[in-house]
């Protein structure tokens, strides 16, 4: 039985192989017939390996095109994109396409295919055989959350919304490509499912380190997901290429401070995580275990429910122990998802799921979506209310600590040129990202 003193770590401090590479983005241009501006204006960036980049700005300023150019599925009109400082031109398209996963809004999954076989597609391109095929299809269908047995022969029609995009998911990854795009990938399904899909992502990358460059109109999901966050104007042109924690405490300028939106005291609450929450141990019971032995361990506890898990220690149910009958532990009649948070989850989400709860918390879950504890609502709840104490207090001693009018003019006097507007034109000062 797993308890809370074997979480992983979080993802930003973890220590496994990184699998993913490089991405540089060199003064890239793609313009478009008949559109009067660039699509994407001399766009350079470093996308480190092994990090999730977000992609974040308003509709139509270039994000679709710009990850597009990642695998070729748009020319840049000039500038040169390397992936592990190969020129992406001296690659073969289907090579190259083969290498890097590409997961979009809604899976899209082929109607005539099973799960399986959407999952198969680029294995099979790339003529695995039929045995490793099949068993990397179960892997990841276990990956992201769907039970192999019932779901490999289900035609895409069959599933939810959450479930296409699970597919989805588990095809960009099938054939463990080192970079995986993603365009909007969670936009079209309902907040809990979005929150579940979110949290799979994390917890799939805290596994693999590949280098995933996702793109999103929600601010909230960039801070939540990214490593680094990068934020555009029209064009693509750079606001602020930033971790979230530097975004949200120094917007670059107003457009990211309007971008970002109001709350960001509230919003640094999306950067602590369920891990940071003391949890608590409640009792556990195995389907397959004795009802007399549970109700023994559970009563020595303390404890007058208990979370049901399957052989495999993921949550099922958190039931009163009142409410169980025979001799063994059984699986719920229900087919319904136990409400859950990953241990990558955010102070919000276990809100939000301990909102809906009928009992005094939310249960958590770490790698392989295996129980660990339980987050209490006053644990959880104290934690958000400090961190919120904490960020206004960052933001009061910033405005304290601000320069009066008159330093600002010493320093404008010091530094020829700093400060004043440029209107001329040109843009010199375009923004890049720094220490790459
Ligand atoms: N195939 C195309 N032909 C002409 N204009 C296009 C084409 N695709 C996109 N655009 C235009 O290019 C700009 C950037 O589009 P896109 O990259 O899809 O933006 P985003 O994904 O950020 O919403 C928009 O003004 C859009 O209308
Ligand atoms: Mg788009």
């Amino acid at each position: 039985m797993s308890t809370d003193t074997d979480r992983t770590p979080d993802h930003s401090s973890n220590t496994t192989e990184v699998s993913g590479v490089e991405i540089v983005f060199d003064e890239v241009v793609k313009t478009y017939p008949g559109l009067q501006y660039p699509a994407v204006d001399r766009l350079s960036i470093t996308i480190p390996a092994g990090e999730i980049v977000m992609f974040v700005g308003p509709s139509g300023c270039g994000k679709t095109t710009s990850l597009k150019m990642i695998n070729r599925l748009l020319e840049p009109t000039s500038g040169t994109i390397t992936i592990d400082g190969v020129d992406i031109r001296k690659r073969d398209d289907d090579d190259l396409r083969r290498h890097i996963g590409f997961v979009i809004q809604g899976g899209s999954l082929f109607p005539h295919m099973t799960v399986a076989q959407n999952i198969a597609m680029v294995p099979k391109l790339l003529k695995w055989d039929k045995s490793r095929t099949a068993d990397r299809v179960e892997e990841l269908l276990d990956l992201v959350g769907l039970d192999p047995g019932r779901f490999r022969d289900r035609f895409p029609r069959e599933l939810s919304g959450g479930e296409q995009q699970r597919v989805g998911v588990a095809r960009g990854l099938a054939a463990d490509p080192p970079v995986i795009l993603m365009d909007e990938p969670f936009g079209a399904v309902d907040p809990i499912t979005r929150q579940r899909l979110q949290d799979e992502l994390l917890t799939i990358q805290e596994a693999l380190r590949k280098t995933i460059v996702c793109v999103t109109h929600d601010i909230d999901e960039a801070i939540k997901l990214g490593d680094r966050i990068l934020i555009t104007e029209a064009s693509a042109k750079v606001a602020q290429y930033d971790t979230p924690a530097n975004i949200l405490s120094s917007p670059a300028n107003d457009f990211v401070r309007d971008f970002v939106g109001a709350g960001s005291a509230l919003k640094t609450l999306s950067l602590s995580r369920v891990d940071e929450v003391q949890l608590y141990h409640q009792s556990s019971a195995r389907v397959g275990e004795s009802l007399a032995e549970v109700t023994r361990r559970a009563r020595d506890h303390g404890d007058r429910s208990v979370i049901l898990l399957d052989r495999n220690d993921r949550p099922l149910d958190w039931v009163w122990l009142s409410d169980l009958e025979g001799d063994q532990i059984r699986e719920p009649r229900h087919d319904r998802d136990m409400l859950t948070v990953s241990h990558l989850a955010t102070l919000n989400d276990a809100l939000n799921s301990m909102l809906v709860s009928i009992h005094d918390g939310v249960v958590v879950t770490g790698g392989n979506d295996k129980y660990v504890g339980v987050a209490g609502f006053t644990e959880v709840t104290q934690l958000i209310t400090r961190k919120a104490t904490e960020a206004h207090e960052r933001e009061t001693a910033d405005i304290a600590r601000a320069p009066s009018d008159e330093e600002l003019d010493e320093q404008i006097d010091e530094v020829p040129d700093a400060g004043s507007g440029d209107d001329d034109g040109d843009d010199d000062d375009r923004q890049r990202p720094e220490g790459e």
